[in-house]
């Protein structure tokens, strides 16, 4: 059986990030079922080029390069910190850029990091609607993370590292469906 392609998309400004541990936790529990093939994008590493980007028919070469990870993949794990109760504003706008019918089906975890429990249905409230749009298949699980449950940056609360995993199961079980029986979007692609 070929590698699965994951993708990953952390909605992180900073070079370090908790963000960016929560999905590497998911990512960690996917590979821990199947053989991967993976591809990171952090929209603060696309910065400039990312935020002076206007033009759907000018995008620069990077993002370009991030947009066709994100619409090849067989599986894609987001993230973002939650900034003024949403995603943050360049992870949106990366999305933005992404065709409205290439994600139909694709199986996408849903993660967050925030650092109030106020926030924590930013998943089920801003980023699943999202995904929504795009007819993607959401897996049921979603994964929030106070701040309080990183040391270092690191993820150290058991608990969200059973839910990250419990997430990456769910996972992988719509991918290897999507295997069997390939999604709308890329069959019709065929
Ligand atoms: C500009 C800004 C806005 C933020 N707004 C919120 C917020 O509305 N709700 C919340 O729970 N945390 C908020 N936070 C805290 C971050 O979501 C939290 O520290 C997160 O874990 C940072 O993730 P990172 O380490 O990947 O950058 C905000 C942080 C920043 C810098």
């Amino acid at each position: 059986m070929s590698k699965i392609k994951v993708t990953t998309v952390s909605g992180n400004l900073g070079s370090r990030s908790r963000t960016r541990s929560l999905v590497d936790a998911v990512v960690d529990g996917i590979a821990a079922h199947i053989v991967i093939d993976r591809t990171d994008i952090v929209v603060g590493e696309l910065g400039a080029d990312l935020g002076a980007l206007t033009d759907p028919a000018a995008i620069p070469p990077r993002v370009a390069g991030a947009i066709a990870a994100i619409t090849g993949a067989d599986l894609l794990v987001v993230g973002t910190p939650v900034y003024k109760g949403s995603y943050t504003g360049l992870f949106k706008h990366l999305i933005d850029f992404v065709p409205p019918d290439a994600l139909i089906g694709l199986p996408v975890v849903l993660t967050a990091t925030g650092g109030t429990a106020r926030h924590a249905l930013v998943v089920e409230h801003q980023l699943r609607p999202l995904f929504g749009f795009f007819q993607a298949h959401t897996v049921p699980t979603g994964v929030f993370a106070l701040d309080a449950d990183f040391t270092d940056y690191r993820l150290t609360n058991p608990e969200i590292a059973a839910r990250a995993a419990k997430a990456a199961d769910e996972a992988v079980q719509i991918a290897t469906l999507n295997r069997l029986a390939p999604r709308a979007a890329a069959a019709a692609a065929e």
